[in-house]
């Protein structure tokens, strides 16, 4: 089963917006040189937002404790004690909207 997360348009170049979803938790959906990511709006540190932090030279970076995760591999960088790297959900775009299948969790890409 898919989900529609936001209409494309609504996801500025370099920026992180967080979707409220009522069956699933937050996501958070970046673009990227015009490419969308979308992965858990909970840092894999300590569940603190995402969205919450920015995109800097194709990271995401938490705003809490620093930790940087690169959006095409989801490597962490800089990371704080035990903080593993991001995964991302699969997703695609139809007719304008983003939707992803949020249900098989998100993947190490
Ligand atoms: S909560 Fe994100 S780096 Fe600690």
């Amino acid at each position: 089963m898919t989900t529609d997360l936001i209409a494309s348009t609504d996801v500025p170049e370099g920026e992180i917006v967080k979707v409220e979803l009522s069956d699933f938790p937050a996501v958070a959906i970046a673009r990227h040189e015009g490419k969308i990511y979308v992965f858990p709006d909970r840092c894999p540190h300590a569940d603190e937002s995402l969205a919450e932090g920015w995109l800097e030279e194709g990271r995401v970076v938490c705003g809490v404790h620093f930790a940087e995760f690169d959006l095409d591999s989801g490597e962490v960088h800089n990371p704080p004690a035990g903080c593993p790297s991001l995964s991302f959900y699969k997703f695609e775009e139809r007719d304008g909207m983003i939707v992803a299948d949020l249900a098989g969790g998100p993947e190490n890409v």
